[in-house]
């Protein structure tokens, strides 16, 4: 495996590192305090093309690689979890399934919205009674000559109150289980499509998670997205992709806590030294570092296989696990080791340990990962 990063990817990770430095790090903590959707950097992010990177160049996006995408999601969430993740909905599981699955007209529309259009897309998929068993939705999708009339409703949609753009899972012949599943492309503006409730997160704030409501849906008919009854296929695939994307944004979440605690222990005097000089601390740091070198690895595994255009669905389950349960054993060391200061707002470790937890959540939650590990390696 070639580790070394290409001249491109080393250009996205540097371009993004230093937007992060200086745009995104400035205001993570009023943008979690405030509960506040980053428009004016992810604005930025439409202009400098991480809004949309792997879109191909003749659709209007960058052309970036599957890696180069994760490199910019890990690098902006070292400082701001929730921008990582408006990105990383953005581009992995809008853009992706309709990079993958769509017609050229779907793609020459959609696709330009979704990078010269400045347009943010979603993904809806999760229902009340359908988060881990995601085929038991009941939003249906009924044809009745040029359109299909969609109802239901999904929640916990991330990019959801300021997405244009949504994938959409709906049953199109429920008597056929995961076969009748399918999926569409569905513009805020259909007549039709509502916003509901806006959710209240334990982090995460930045990045706005609501239910869409489909009532009496208009969608026309070549806004289906695939073929008819592939849906489930269609958003398991997606879902793969998207997994690497969060084991980007958990890998940084990590790095960014871990930078944090190394610098307040080094300057931290307690019983007459830093308490960097304790073995405790310095052990700590060891463990940290191993697991987010292992992270890293899992993480470009994963993007190298989908890259070579291989089945990856292990490699990003594996990347997933490991590194969002490392955000949150990472997270919650670093607390630990700022004691009281950082419990506080004064430091960023809190917010990062609250963002880490739903790195364990979203996108399939651990247990999920390891049905899907396990299932893989037990075939
Ligand atoms: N790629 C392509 N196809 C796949 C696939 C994959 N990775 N995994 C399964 N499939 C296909 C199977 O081949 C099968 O197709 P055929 O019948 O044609 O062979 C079909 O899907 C059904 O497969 P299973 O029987 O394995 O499906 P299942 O119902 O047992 O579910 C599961 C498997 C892994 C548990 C799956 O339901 C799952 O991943 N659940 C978690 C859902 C999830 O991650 N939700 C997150 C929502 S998005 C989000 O959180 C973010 C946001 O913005 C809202």
């Amino acid at each position: 495996m070639e580790l070394k990063l290409s001249r491109e990817q080393a250009l996205v990770q540097k371009m993004v590192r230093d937007f992060t430095e200086n745009e995104v790090k400035p205001i993570a903590a009023d943008t979690d305090l405030n509960t506040e959707y980053p428009a004016e950097n992810i604005e930025k992010l439409f202009r400098y093309g991480v809004m949309g990177m792997v879109v191909p160049k003749e659709y209007g996006g960058a052309g970036a690689d599957d890696l180069a995408a994760a490199l910019a999601v890990e690098e902006l969430s070292k400082q701001c979890a929730s921008t990582g993740d408006i990105v990383a909905t953005h581009n992995g599981l809008c853009c992706g399934p309709i990079i993958n699955f769509g017609t050229e007209e779907q793609k020459q529309k959609y696709l330009r919205m979704l990078t010269e259009g400045h347009k943010v897309g979603a993904f809806c998929l999760t229902e009340p009674n359908a988060g881990s068993d995601a085929s038991k939705g009941t939003t249906t999708a009924v044809l009745d000559g040029d359109h299909y009339v969609l109802n239901g409703a999904k929640i916990f949609i991330t990019n959801g109150y300021v997405a244009d753009v949504f994938v959409v899972f709906a049953m199109t012949d429920p008597s056929k289980g995961t076969k009748g599943i399918s999926a569409f492309i569905v513009e805020s503006s259909f007549p039709g499509f509502s916003v509901g409730k806006h959710e209240v997160k334990m982090g995460l704030h930045g990045s706005p998670t609501a239910e869409i409501v489909f009532t009496d849906c208009i969608v026309p008919k070549e806004n289906l997205l695939g073929v008819e009854g592939k849906g489930f296929n269609i958003a398991m695939n997606t879902l793969d992709g998207g997994r690497i994307g969060i084991a980007a944004q958990a890998l940084g979440i990590a790095e960014g806590a871990m930078a944090e605690a190394m610098d307040f222990t080094k300057s931290r005097i307690q019983f007459g030294r830093p308490i960097s000089k304790f073995q405790n601390t310095q052990f700590k740091f060891a463990d940290m570092y191993v697991g987010i070198e292992a992270g890293r690895l899992l993480i470009y595994k994963a993007a190298l296989t989908k890259m070579s255009g291989a089945r990856f669905t292990l490699e990003a389950a594996c990347a997933k696990l490991h590194c969002s349960e490392l955000a949150m054993k990472t997270t919650t060391d670093c607390v630990q080791m700022l004691g009281g200061y950082g419990y506080t707002k004064d430091y960023p470790v809190e917010r990062m340990m609250r963002d880490a937890k739903i790195t364990q959540i979203y996108e399939g939650t651990s247990e999920i990962q390891r049905v899907v590990i396990s299932g893989n390696i037990l075939r």
